[in-house]
């Protein structure tokens, strides 16, 4: 007997199949009952005869309880109600593991609390819709790899213990090594990136960022995924054509290939088809007086709050670059913009619909006393970033690249409230486990 996944099931219409899955939801009415079974690619509705079954198969069915492991044979047949849109007909049936009625699955079809469901992650992402989103990150991840992949970007991996913050100290997580040593959790590859961008000019990595973010909102995780290009000979402008086009890349992945998935989330595709090129550019400063006349009490010189990102994306049916943000507000390696060098020369991408940040980038400092002086500005221990000023020592050239936060891209694309559902396992700040 074949054993096929769900999602080939038109490719076996009317030929014996067994499926392995898991007891999703039973319907039962005496002699007729109804299993669906899913088994991670999709779902299948099952109908078992009492009639046609020996009887201890057909008692076994009806009786099953909510994902208990079993493994169903059965011809195939195309029927548009159910969902899906095919049936098995079950010619026979094995428990693999029944689930104890005494103790039954926790995670019922009814609805549960936050807290309740993040407690039971762990048997949550079975449910439909936490799968469905956790598909759409797979092929966010997917589609992004290929992006850089097609077009010339070398992936070259960067280390999670770093001896240096990139991102600013109040924000980093310290680890004890060994004999006394403190190193930190990486909040970026950036710095590495740019390294390796200097060996084989366009580069990037793709890793989990530790952020010790205090901040509990629907857009700050401790630990994400984030994907860094960084390339060499390359300005502010490249980055933003390069995040323009890796966004509509992704964006048009998900369309062609997930298309199932954003209908059981109920997400409005036709929101997710505008976004086409060109994409809009403003500064901050036109920010700023836009977010003021919104009714924002952001002050120039400020940083652009969630609520600020908020307000300025309902403006646009696709993502919005925001450059040149005030020097104070960015991490040290920014380049000065040439003409006013109180700003630097960064931009952010913010998404659509509300969602806010989902890139940050921009053009490095290449200049050695330049960056000297900025490090001490910053109060930043100079001897761990003796390494760094060599790039500048050893054909110093203008470089550029952005991070973007997986997370954060597929929460707006699948058109959810908060960010701990796009990732497995999230860690927030009250939350370590399961
Ligand atoms: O804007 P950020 O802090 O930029 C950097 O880390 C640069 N070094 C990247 C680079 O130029 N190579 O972070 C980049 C992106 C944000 O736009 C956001 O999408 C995501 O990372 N991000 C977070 N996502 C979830 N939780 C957090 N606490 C995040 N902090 C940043
Ligand atoms: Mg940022």
């Amino acid at each position: 007997m074949t054993r096929i996944t769900i999602s080939q099931a038109a490719q076996h219409l009317g030929k014996p199949v067994e499926i392995a899955g898991w007891l999703y939801n039973l319907r039962s009415s005496g002699k007729i009952c109804f299993p669906q079974i899913r088994d991670g690619s999709g779902i299948m509705q099952c109908v078992a005869v009492k009639a046609q079954l020996p009887e201890a198969v057909f008692d076994a069915l009806k009786k099953l309880t909510q994902e208990s492991s079993v493994i169903v044979r059965g011809k195939i047949r195309a029927e548009q109600r159910a969902p899906g849109g095919f049936e098995m007909d079950v010619e026979d049936a094995e428990v693999v593991q029944r689930v104890d009625e005494e103790k039954p699955y926790p995670v019922s079809l009814k609805e549960h609390g936050p807290d309740f469901l993040l407690d039971h992650r762990h048997l949550w992402i079975r449910s439909r819709k936490q799968h469905a989103v956790l598909h759409v990150r797979h092929e966010v991840i997917k589609a992004v790899r290929d992006y850089f992949d097609s077009n010339g970007f070398t992936l070259c991996d960067t280390p999670i213990f770093t001896p240096a913050a990139c991102e600013g100290t109040t924000t980093v997580f310290e680890v004890d090594y060994f004999e006394d040593e403190k190193v930190y959790l990486t909040q970026s590859g950036q710095l590495y990136n740019e390294a390796t961008a200097a060996a084989f000019g366009k580069v990037y990595t793709f890793g989990p960022a530790f952020r010790a973010e205090k901040s509990k909102t629907r857009r700050h995780l401790t630990e994400f995924w984030m994907v860094e290009p960084e390339m060499a000979y390359a300005t502010l402008d490249d980055v933003k054509r390069v995040a323009e086009e890796m966004i509509c890349f992704v964006v048009g992945r998900v369309l062609a290939n997930r298309r199932a998935e954003l209908a059981v989330l109920e997400r409005e595709v036709t929101k997710l088809e505008a976004v086409k090129g060109p994409f809009p550019h403003i500064s901050y400063d036109d920010a700023v007086k836009t977010l003021q006349k919104k009714g924002s009490n952001i002050q120039w010189g400020g940083d652009l709050g969630g609520t600020d990102e908020t307000l300025l994306s309902e403006n646009y049916d696709r993502p919005v670059m925001v450059d040149r943000y005030p020097a104070q507000i960015k991490a040290f390696y920014f380049q000065p913009d040439p003409v006013r060098p109180e700003l630097a020369l960064g931009v952010d991408v913010l998404a659509p619909e509300g969602y806010g940040e989902i890139i940050g980038g921009g053009q490095r400092i290449h200049d050695l006393a330049l960056l000297e002086q900025r490090l001490e500005e910053h109060k930043l221990p100079r001897e761990a970033f003796e390494w760094y000023l060599d790039l500048r020592r050893f054909g110093s050239v203008p470089h550029a690249g952005f991070g973007m936060g997986i997370e954060r891209c597929v929460t707006w694309l699948c058109g959810i409230d908060h960010l701990r559902e796009t990732i497995p396992f999230p860690r927030m700040l009250y939350r370590t486990r399961p």
